[in-house]
This record gives structure tokens, sequence and C-alpha cells, in this order.
């Protein structure tokens, strides 16, 4: 390419249209709300008032309190939907199961109060509109005070404001809520002592953020409680602005809206199940997205790309994917390929696949408005865009310059959307970044999106604000990116990334951290945060490894790295003024290390496969926190430095500079040290070495660790003194709707035996050439298969099909067997 290409190249990133839009629109802005919101008149407290009338319904009961209206509606026994009105109703774009089956509930009158129960849960109503909700054995899992609606009065509108309060117990701890920049407890106070607050409102941080920062991309009003008497979760089918804190009450406050939320009792998984079902399995992805993904802004033209991909080769690195940012864009506009920065992107799309490498691109929501584009051109045909008052087109500035928003909650303008990624797929694209689609646009001061008072969106006909519509806008974008992909390409699952979303979003995509800063708070971050997006039904989520803005040192980018291997999205991605940050950036040892790591990260896709697998059938998050193996231990309810993967790893972080061991606490159980078989007592705290080339990570006794290797299905086995245990595999072609299997194992120890079962399930052929059975923890003297005796292997067994596997010998970790 010449000089003066290149030069014209880089003049279109010149930042000065960007810089004055940025300028101009919160001037604008600011103008449009004050029109809305001039001259607030009145404020008044309201509460229930005195209760009318109170009458059984089929599901529930209905309340009618003085000014306020309580129905109770059972969907399911441990599931209960409240709806305190007046307000607008939801649109329930949030919710997955409609209709549920019958179940009987009863309605009691007492002296002061009503109770209304499930065969599994008990509402009590009081006479003030206090709320307690216990489980059948009596225990009393959350209590709520009557809710109150502060009404501000402005000329043109009248906010609808609740407020909604619970108590907490003192040792109760609080986790959901989205994605959080926040500790896992999401009740840990903040600086000086002080409650967090925590908004509702989806938020582009403007390219960094550390710890701290609220909000983020991706909001969910739901939370759960975890105390000695249980733990239950809420969720508020509520899209509007909002706030919550958690003192000695849990307090919300929606900007508007009806007051309508969702309990639920159980343990962990189940509320995760029970949410899940309300709101969304997370479908399952294609295998390869397990792999490792490469990003960068900055790879701006094609050679960029393939250099980056012969580096892989060069240096024998596992890649699975290589994302496109907007460099890719013709003037950054959505749906386009720079025609000059890369001219052949379809054979490029080609080559890739035969490496066994996806092509992703970035996709942000803003059209250009500019009668030159086609899209705007056609959108405003079609009437898709998100209006002003005055019913034109609202206009922000984003990367394309000024540009006009699709309003995704318009079914037309989902529909005109979904028809755009075609002409991506005919490139050879597999799969799609949704970014900035908070939205997200440019401002020098105020909040990055569109006026909320003054953006008016159709909400599927019966109109309402940016207020409203806002939360929604990412999910709904996925909605659309998602049906486009299962209708053009039905054959293959589809694969969205998307920066923002609400509850619901695990149905078509996953996401990331956004822009966390480089640092080791900021590595250190992640893994709540992770957590917590896990927590909040949404299980596949990862970070840029080594930080989005900055330049990690060798450690802090291996550190990072480490853990993200045991995230679901393993991703490196940078900002574009950042150094190249590839596996082989940082020479020796780094390149080896993460090597080994990227290897044993795909060997151990049997058992991402299948934990995915499980999270389409229950919900449960990939990445969960330490007491989801054992609630009953406090001490494990505020860790967030380390993180199980499925039931049978354990995590923990090296996120401190210059660490090489730190201490854990152990759920109960026994652990094994991944790196030399060692067993732990759980229950205890214990330290681990971490030098640089590992980071502690154990596997549970009684574990059946699926890993691969060679075409060969090898299973770590890691007995427990005295339980049996059982592990799956999960196999089906890696991507579409076809055949699957599921092939379960079964383990029983006695005394000086190991006795392993398989059975088999589903119509895909077994894919592995052979299998291996690999013990830990126990030195095998006699082999039997199918009861005849064998050669004894020693640790590692080579079988083909069998039934029964059983090995006399000696346990070499557990000393005291009765
Ligand atoms: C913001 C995203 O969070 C980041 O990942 C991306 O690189 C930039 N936008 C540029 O597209």
């Amino acid at each position: 390419m010449g000089i003066l290409n290149e030069a014209f190249l880089n003049l279109r990133t010149i930042k000065l249209r960007r810089f004055l839009g940025s300028l101009f629109y919160p001037l604008q802005r600011d103008w449009l709300e004050r029109q809305l919101r001039k001259s607030q008149t009145l404020e008044a407290v309201e509460e229930t008032g005195e209760i009318q009338r109170a009458e059984a319904t089929k599901r529930g009961g209905q309340f009618h309190f003085k000014h306020i209206e309580l129905e109770i509606y059972f969907l399911s026994a441990d599931l209960v939907r409240i709806e305190w009105k007046p307000g607008i109703y939801p649109i329930s774009y949030g919710i997955s199961r409609k209709d549920w089956p019958q179940i009987e509930t009863t309605f009691q009158e007492m002296e002061e109060c009503w109770t209304i129960s499930s065969p599994q849960l008990k509402v009590i109503v009081g006479v003030d509109g206090s709320l307690k909700f216990q489980n059948l054995s009596g225990q009393t899992l959350r209590e709520e005070l009557p809710p109150q609606r502060p009404t501000k009065l402005s000329r043109q509108t009248q906010d609808e404001t609740w407020l909604h309060q619970a108590k907490l117990r003192p040792q109760e701890h609080i986790y959901g809520l989205g994605e959080r920049a926040a500790p896992l407890n999401l009740r840990t106070s903040g600086d000086k002592n002080k409650a967090r607050t925590y908004r509702m409102w989806n938020y582009d941080a403007g390219g960094i953020y550390g710890p701290g920062t609220d909000p983020l991309y991706l909001c969910i009003p739901l939370y759960l409680g975890l105390h000695e008497e249980g733990s239950y979760l809420i969720f508020y089918e509520n899209s509007f602005p909002a706030s919550f804190s958690f003192q000695e009450l849990a307090t919300a406050e929606f900007e508007g809206g009806a007051l309508r939320y969702y309990f639920t009792a159980g343990t962990l998984p189940q509320l995760l199940e029970r949410y899940t079902e309300l709101t969304g399995r997370p479908p399952l992805p294609p295998r390869w997205a397990f792999g490792y993904h490469q990003s960068r802004w900055g790879y701006d033209k094609e050679s960029a790309l393939r250099e980056a991909v012969k580096g892989f080769e060069t240096h024998d690195i596992p890649v699975s994917a290589m994302h496109l940012d907007i460099d890719v864009l013709d003037n950054f506009r959505a749906f386009t390929i720079d025609p000059d920065r890369f001219p052949h992107i379809s054979e490029l799309a080609e080559e890739l696949v035969t490496k066994g490498i996806r092509l992703i691109t970035i996709i942000n929501p803003g059209v250009r408005a500019s009668r030159k584009n086609r899209l705007f051109e056609e959108g405003r045909a079609q009437d898709v865009f998100c209006k002003l008052p005055n019913g034109k087109p609202a206009i922000a500035p984003v990367w394309a310059g000024l540009c006009a928003f699709p309003d995704f909650t318009n079914p037309q303008a989902r529909h005109w959307w979904s028809r755009q990624y075609e002409y991506l797929l005919d490139l050879g694209i597999t799969g799609f970044w949704h970014d900035m689609n908070e939205p997200g646009v440019f401002v020098l001061w105020g909040d990055p999106s569109l006026p909320p008072h003054s953006t008016w969106h159709s909400l599927e006909g019966r109109g309402g604000d940016h207020r409203e519509a806002h939360n929604f806008y990412g999910l709904l974008q996925a909605e659309a990116g998602y049906e486009a992909l299962s209708e053009y390409q039905p054959e293959r699952r589809p694969f969205i990334v998307s920066r923002s979303g609400w509850a619901g979003l695990q149905r078509y995509a996953w996401t990331w951290t956004g822009d966390i800063e480089t640092s080791w708070e900021g590595l250190r971050q992640t893994i709540p945060t992770v957590l917590n997006l896990g927590l909040s039904g949404i299980p596949y989520s990862g970070s840029d490894i080594g930080g989005f803005k900055g330049n990690p040192s060798a450690e802090l980018y291996l550190r990072w790295f480490q853990i993200s291997c045991f995230m679901a999205f393993c991703r490196t991605h940078s900002a574009n003024n950042t150094k190249l940050r590839t596996p082989w950036s940082f020479g020796e040892p780094t390149l080896s290390i993460v090597r080994q790591f990227l290897q044993l990260r795909y060997r151990l896709m049997p058992y991402f496969y299948t934990l995915a697998w499980e999270a389409s059938q229950t919900g449960h998050p990939l990445v969960r926190p330490l007491f989801w193996a054992d609630t009953d231990n406090p001490q494990l309810w505020s860790i967030d430095d380390a993180f199980l993967l499925g039931d049978a790893l354990l995590v923990a972080a090296i996120a401190q500079e210059g660490a090489t061991s730190r201490a854990i606490a152990l759920p109960k159980g026994h652990w094994y040290n991944f790196w030399n078989d060692a067993l732990l007592e759980g229950g205890k705290q214990v330290n681990l070495k971490a030098p640089l080339e590992q980071i502690p990570l154990l596997v549970k006794a009684g574990s059946i660790l699926p890993m691969e290797e060679d075409n060969q299905l090898i299973l770590h086995i890691y007995p427990s003194a005295f339980l049996t245990s059982e592990g799956q595999v999960y196999s089906d072609a890696g991507d579409g709707y076809g055949k699957s299997r599921l092939d379960s194992f079964y383990l029983t120890q006695n005394q000086d035996c190991l006795e392993l079962t398989w059975k088999q399930q589903g119509d895909y052929a077994f894919p592995y050439a052979g299998i291996k059975l690999h013990l830990h923890g126990f030195e095998p003297q006699q082999v039997w298969v199918d009861s005849n005796e064998v050669v004894n292997q020693g640790q590692c067994l080579s079988v083909e099909q069998f039934e029964q596997v059983r090995w006399q010998g000696v346990f070499t970790n557990y000393e005291h067997r009765s």
C-alpha cells in the first residue's frame, strides 16, 4: 500500500468530526430534556393506604389497598409473581416461559394478615401491605416493607416511582444485579464504609473502568439473598432506571413502571433453574466457541490479521476465532466491510476456516444518518428508528458520525435489522460482536446515550420513552441477530457476543466485561464480575485478557491468561493505542506457559462442552462461586478471588504482582492438587504454591474429569474416600441440531476396590477412537474389564467400549479408610 493511500486511510480516523458531535449533541440533549422536565411542581409520598378488600384468585390472591393494588400469582409451587399497581405494565421481553401448569394454592384470612400458600411457599400479606415469604418449614426467607410511591409531577410528565424495601439479616449476602465492578457480595460497603449504590442503566464506561465504577454495560434487576435460613432470588420485571442498595434494608427504587417482581426460594442451583425457566435457558453454543479467541482493536488491514494468524502457527498456539473490531468497517458504518483495507475478506474467511479459525466481526447499532447511506434511507422509509418528539429520528454521534438508532422495540425494526446479517454471512463471517449497544454515544458530558424522556420508542406499538426502552436495547438487538443467524444458517448455532443486555440475554448471546483497565485490580475485579453475571443467568462471559486499556507486564498478562483459560469466554482483546498483545508478544517464558495453559484448555474441551450442555438444561453457570459447593459455610460467601469451573475444578487466581503462593479456604470434601495429586482436606484454609507456570488448580475428590487428547477420551478419575460419584460427557457434532449422546460414568469405591460403570444414551456415535482411564490417588494391582482380568497398565488404562472396569489396589492418598 502506498504512503499516500495509507495517509488517506489514517485520515479517516481523525477525530474532529466526532469531537464536534460530542460537544453539540449533549447541548441538544439537555435542551430537549429540559422541555419535558421543566418545573417539577409537586412531590408526594404515597403509601399503600388501608386495606379495603382481599379475595382469593385461581393462583393466589388480589388485595385492594386505598391507593395501591396487589396481585399475588403463583406460577409454580416455588415461583410467585408479585405485582403492585398502578404503573405501566412491562412488555415481557425478559420472559421466556408464559404458560405454567395448573397449581393449587390456598388463601386464608387471619386476624392481622392473609396467607397464600402453594405446596412449597407461603406468602403472608399484612394489613399494612408488608409481605413475608416463608418456606414450608416455616422459615422466613424475606420480609418486605409496604412499598411506597414517591411521586414527582412535572408539567408534561408524571414520574411514578416505586420505593421497595426489604429487611436484610445481619449476615445476609447479596449477589447478582448483572454486570458489576463490585465485590461478589454486593452488600460489601464501598469507599468510606458507605453502602454502594447500584444503578440500573446500561452504560458505556467510555473506554476504561476499574473496580467501583457503576453502572456498567449490562444491568439486570435481579438479586439473590443468602443467609442462615436459606437462599432466595428476586427478579424485578421493570426496565426503568432504578437504584439498588443493601444496608440494613435492601432498597430498590424504580423511576417508573408497575412494581412487578418474581420470588423463588431454594438452593442456589434451584434458583438458577427456576430463574432461567422463567427468562430462558442459554442454548448450546457451537463447540469451537470454547477455544481461544484473539482480538484487537487495530487489526486494520488483512495483512495485520494474517500476520497474527501466522504467529499462532509459528508458535504452535491453538486459536479458534479471530475478531475484527471497527477497523474492518467502511467508514465505521454497520454491516459494511472496508473495501480498501479488507478487499479479500471472503477468501480470508475461507482460508481461516480451513485452519479451524472462525472470523467474527463487530456490529454497532448506530446507522450513519446520511442520504448517501442506503441503510439509513431504508430505515427511514420503513420508519424503524428511535424518534424525537417531532417525529424525526433521534440523532447522536458515535463511530460512524451522526447516527440514527434502530428502535429494536419495534418488531419491524428487529426484522429489518435481522435482514442485514445475510451480506456478512455470505462473505463467510461466522459470528458477530455487538458493541456500543447500550446504546452508547459520544458525549463530552452527561449520560452517553439517547435523551431519556424525549426519545420515543414503539414498545410493540404501545409507545413509551427511552427510560423504559433503554435497558432493553442490547437484548432486543441480540434477539434480532440470533433470529437472523438461525434463519440464514439453520444448520449452525448462532454465535453472538453482546456488550449490553438485560434479563434473558442468555437466550441469544455471550458477553464480555468491556473496557476493564489494565491493572492487577482490574484482573481481580473480573472474577466477581463474571461470577455475578453467572448468578444473574448469564453463563457465558469473560474479560479482555490483559485488560482493555493499557499495556500489561508479562506477569500481569500471564496471570490474567491463566484464569481466563478456565472461564467460558477466553479472549485477548485490547484498545487501539496499546502494544500488540498476543501470546508471543512477551517472549519466554510467557509464551511457553500460555501455550501449556491453552493446551490444557483444549484438552478440557469435553468438560467445557458438557458443562455448556448442562447450562442449556439447567441454567447453571459454568463459572461458580466457591459456596456453590458448600453453601452452609459462611466463610465462603464472600470469596471472590477464586471460583469453581463446574463441580470438579477449583481455580484460584494469582492477582498480586510477584506472588508465588496464596491461601485459599476450601469448600467441604476433599480436593486433589491438579499439579501433583496431593490430597487436601476441605472446610479449611490451605496455602498453595503458584510459581509463574502454575495457578492453584484443584479437583474435587469424587470427580470424573473428562479430557481429550489425540482423539482419545481421557477420564481422569479422582476417587473420594467413601462416596460414590458420577460424571457425564455430552457429545455431538459440535454445531447444528443433529444427533447427540450422553455418556454417564458411575464410580464406586470400597475397601481396596474401585469400580467404574459406563451407561450410554443417545444416537450419536461415540466420537473418540478410544478411551483412557487415568487414576489419581490409586495404585492398581489387578484390573478387570467386564469381568475379564486384563494386564495391569498402571494408573492409565487404555480401553475400548466397556460396561464395567474394576481395579483392585491401594489408595495412595487416603490413609484411614473403613
Ligand atoms: C468499545 C468496546 O468495548 C471495545 O472492546 C472496542 O474495542 C471499542 N469499542 C472499539 O470498537
